[in-house]
């Protein structure tokens, strides 16, 4: 599954500074877009606990298993035992649930998240994890062994402070500033004035501003030239260390990426 030019699959742990901020809106959106047009092949892991929704947000279907499953029978754990858990949305694009609330094992249990992003390494370009607020040990070591460490807010202060506190943590566990890559989501032209201020507050370079999508239920294209879209591809191809290929896929599969930007509320 890996594509020829890289050996080993990246990692990105993407985690919220506070509830609601748009860490899984993020994680699901550059997980399409780098699946649909660079194309890279991408596994999605929510390490959510509880609620996780990323696979919510991707696909209809149940799926047969979830992260919970996965992680509370470490011996069996291989490759078929992945790729029979996962979502498949589209054909380069894979989900491995959140765990469902009785079913986490009680302790996550170091070895047993290494392995599982050993598998995924092996198998996968891009591996997106969406790491919520958790900042227990277990995924502290994911996150030191990421490729980039995206700590997401909002220009709030209230988000501003916890951002503080989130990239204290993450330099404090031993993360090199230049794996952090701090996304601003949610700017607006309006905020655009005390970025410096905010920049020194938090001590760190804001690498990447999102700005506020109008209204999910209009689909976007990057080819609309509207500022969100262009802005995600933007930070994909940050993370992809290459720039949108000029030859990215035409006809069915540009059709699927345009219904794609809608936005599929979940099932009431
Ligand atoms: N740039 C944006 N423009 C408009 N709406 C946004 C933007 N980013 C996120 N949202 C909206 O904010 C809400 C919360 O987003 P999301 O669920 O991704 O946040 P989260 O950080 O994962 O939350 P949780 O703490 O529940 O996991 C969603 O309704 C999402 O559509
Ligand atoms: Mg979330």
């Amino acid at each position: 599954m890996l594509s020829p030019a890289s050996a080993h699959g990246r990692v990105f742990a993407l985690l919220s500074c506070k509830g609601g901020v748009g860490t899984t809106l993020l994680t699901v959106q550059l997980g399409r877009l780098l699946a649909e047009r660079w194309p890279l092949s991408v596994l999605i892991v929510d390490w959510v606990h509880p609620f996780g929704d990323a696979a919510l947000l991707l696909s209809t279907e149940d799926p047969h298993a979830h992260l919970g499953d996965l992680l509370r029978q470490p011996e069996r754990l291989d490759s078929a035992l992945l790729d029979s858990a996962l979502l498949r949305p589209h054909p380069r694009l894979a989900v491995l649930a959140a765990a469902e609330i009785p079913n986490l094992p009680p302790a996550l249990q170091l070895p047993t998240v290494q392995r599982l992003m050993a598998l995924a390494r092996e198998r996968f370009d891009c591996i997106l994890c969406d790491c919520g607020r958790q900042l227990h040990s277990p995924l502290l070591a994911l996150m030191q062994d990421a490729d980039r460490v995206m700590p997401v807010f909002q220009p709030t202060l209230a988000m501003i402070r916890d951002a503080r506190r989130l990239l204290v943590t993450v330099m404090e566990s031993g993360i090199e500033p230049e794996r952090v890559l701090p996304v601003l989501n949610r700017m607006e032209p309006r905020h655009q004035a005390p970025l410096d201020l905010l920049e020194q507050v938090l001590g760190t370079r804001v690498q990447h501003r999102l700005p506020e999508h109008p209204d999910f239920a209009v689909p976007l294209s990057p080819s609309q030239g509207h500022p969100w879209p262009r802005s995600l591809v933007r930070l994909a191809a940050t993370l992809a260390r290459q720039p949108e290929p000029q030859d990215a896929p035409r006809g069915i599969l540009q059709r699927w990426w345009r219904k794609q930007w809608r936005w599929n509320p979940p099932p009431s």
